[in-house]
């Protein structure tokens, strides 16, 4: 595994990618709901979701076994910035507080994201479209997104206080 970031941040190569992740895994999900309300692209729909969910699956278990395994935690990540113990500690506990939020949403959006997309390959027809299980997907698929958002949001907003500012 890579030891070093590429933003230039002082991070680990893990922490900068699924940050990258983060800010492409938006757009890509707005695509693929337009998809659906705008094209009737039910298909493509079905292919971009998964897709989206087996990546970031994988993704997030890389990034874990790295963050935890590799360096022993994000403190030990923050510290390699930080000669001085005092501005060392005060940037973990600045940053403590997004880390919670983060992971309020980081723990359920998998769970809400299963859900719905096993419940999707269950109840709609192959290949999918509208039908009875319409109105439940429409507000699991609106849900799941405005989670996956916040954990989107909340994970930057930390990165930004934990690494990149001063
Ligand atoms: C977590 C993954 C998924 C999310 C977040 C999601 C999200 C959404 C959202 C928000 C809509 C409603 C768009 C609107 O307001 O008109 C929608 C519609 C739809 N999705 Fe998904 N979707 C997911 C996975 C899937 C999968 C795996 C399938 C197929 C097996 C699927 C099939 C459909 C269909 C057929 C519709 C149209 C429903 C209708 O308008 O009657 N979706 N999806």
């Amino acid at each position: 595994m890579f030891t070093d970031g590429f933003l230039g941040y002082g991070t680990s190569f893990m922490l900068d990618f699924v940050v990258c992740a983060l800010v492409v895994i938006v757009p890509v999900l707005v695509t693929s709901i337009c998809l659906v309300k705008f094209g009737q692209r039910y298909k493509l729909h079905r292919l971009l979701q998964t897709q989206l969910c087996v990546v970031l699956l994988l993704a997030v278990g890389a990034f874990e076994v790295d963050l935890q395994i590799v360096h022993g935690g994000w403190e030990n990540v923050v510290k390699k910035s930080y000669s001085d113990d005092a501005l060392f500690a005060q940037r973990v506990s600045e940053a403590q507080p997004w880390l919670w939020l983060h992971l309020i949403f980081a723990v359920t959006t998998p769970v809400l994201w299963l859900i719905t997309i096993c419940m999707a390959y269950r109840r709609f027809a192959t290949p999918p479209r509208p039908g009875v299980h319409s109105t439940v997907h429409r507000r699991l698929g609106w849900l799941s997104t405005i989670d996956v958002t916040l954990t989107a949001v909340t994970g930057l907003i930390f990165y930004y206080v934990a690494f990149v500012a001063a």
